[in-house]
């Protein structure tokens, strides 16, 4: 029997705001007004489906409704509060909040190790001629993704001139006037556009960074309110890359697929179809006068399939954690940092890892950064693929569906979404 989770939304006969109900197949009930009662009877679901009879295959699925009810837009942000040089206000001093669940992963270290991320040469994946290299690097790969769930892609085929490029433009758009940036301010209850993070709770830490968040692919779900005019060449550059980063990435799904024996379809399949999605992030992350009390961006992990980052060659920032330790991930001029969301976690049953990461921030230097993500098109089911279930390795993930919305929620709550859709 399939049993949804569903989230219904009606009008309180007594009071508003609006009252949300969530329903487990018609069982279970629960209901609650506040975004803590919310949460609180997701829980309650999710235990009542570990532990009750029969629920063979389960579809989670999260709507929208439950999304941010506290969100606001920032007073002032990041940036114009380093330009301003003010201190961190205290909802950006993450031991105010949620008695820091933000650093369960361990607390905030400016200057960890090294991390030693393998360096994956891709180009022998792009075409069949270098049959020997490739199954080096697809070893490589593999290690790398079962280890540390990430790696950096060289020899991708865009030359240093290019990525320095797209960098560049992202860095025009920041220096705006804040007056010409406002026109694509985000709106409340909604990530996409120029802004913060969205607030899902009065005690959420904020992030010190002011980002740029665009829904690319599909085409026709582009809001081009939100995609800057100025500088000139932003949409053409945002365009161009996109369209570079989906062949990477093509690319790289499918030597994925081949690292683990499998038809070499078996993941973009869910990623790299028409109506799945690409988002950027454009990220500034400026100066901050207290690095240790605050993050650039508190610990996660991508609720994409992949992530494709462009770090800022000037200055190192994104940490990931490996074996309960993190590390400082070293910037490499030319390459693309690439790492596994959880969707691939799922859909690897776990063999590949979809690792926490955050980003710290620096006393002098800003940092810039482009994230492009790859999710599925939200009513694509992902579960781990068959041929990658047996006696020995059981299914480790239920079936989810727009995971990308509860990924967020956790994220912002210093919660675990992976850990809440294990079997
Ligand atoms: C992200 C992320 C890292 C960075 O946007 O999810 O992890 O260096 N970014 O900006
Ligand atoms: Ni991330």
């Amino acid at each position: 029997m399939a049993v949804m989770a569903a989230l219904a939304r009606v009008a309180h006969p007594l009071s508003s705001p609006t009252f949300i109900t969530l329903a487990l197949d018609r069982t279970y009930k629960y209901s609650g007004r506040t975004h803590k009662q919310l949460f609180h009877a997701w829980n309650i679901l999710q235990h009542k489906s570990k532990t009750q009879n029969p629920f063979p295959s389960q579809i989670l699925t999260v709507s929208k409704s439950a999304m941010a009810t506290r969100d606001s837009l920032p007073v002032k942000t990041a940036q114009q509060m380093a330009m301003d040089g003010d201190q961190p206000p205290p909802n950006y001093i993450f031991s105010n909040t949620t008695k820091s669940n933000y650093t369960k992963f361990g607390p905030l270290e400016t200057s960890p190790p090294f991390a030693s991320v393998p360096i994956v040469d891709i180009s022998c994946f792009f075409s069949t001629s270098k049959q020997d290299d490739q199954e080096t690097e697809l070893a490589k790969l593999r290690s790398a993704l079962s280890t540390w769930g990430c790696f950096q892609a060289v020899n991708h085929g865009l030359p240093y001139s290019y990525l320095d490029n797209v960098r560049q433009v992202i860095k025009q758009f920041f220096e705006l006037p804040l007056e010409e940036k406002r026109k694509y301010f985000r709106e409340t209850g909604s990530v996409e556009g120029y802004g913060n993070d969205m607030t899902y709770s009065e005690n959420q830490a904020q992030d010190w960074c002011d980002r740029l968040f665009l829904r690319i692919l599909p085409e026709d779900q582009r809001k081009l309110r939100f995609w800057p005019k100025i500088p000139s060449n932003l949409r053409e550059t945002i365009n161009d890359y996109t369209n570079k980063i989906k062949s990477i990435s093509v690319v790289i799904f499918e030597a994925m697929a081949k690292s683990l024996g499998l038809e070499k379809s078996s993941f973009s399949k869910y990623f790299m179809e028409e109506r799945d999605i690409l988002q950027g992030r454009f990220i500034l992350y400026p100066p901050c006068p207290t690095p240790d009390q605050v993050f650039g961006l508190k610990a996660h992990s991508d609720r994409s399939g992949i992530t494709l980052l462009l770090q800022d060659p000037g200055v190192e920032g994104l940490q990931v954690l490996n074996d309960g330790k993190w590390y400082m991930v070293p910037v490499i001029h030319d390459a693309i940092f690439v790492n596994l969301g959880d969707q691939m976690q799922i859909l690897s049953n776990g063999i590949f890892k979809s690792p926490v990461h955050r980003v710290v921030t620096n006393k002098e230097k800003g940092r810039i950064s482009v994230a492009m993500f790859t999710e599925p098109e939200p009513n694509k089911e992902i579960s781990p693929v068959d041929v990658l279930v047996d006696e020995k390795r059981p299914k480790v993930y239920k079936t989810v569906k727009n995971y990308a919305v509860f990924n967020h929620e956790c994220f912002q709550k210093g919660m675990v979404a992976l850990d809440a859709v294990k079997l």
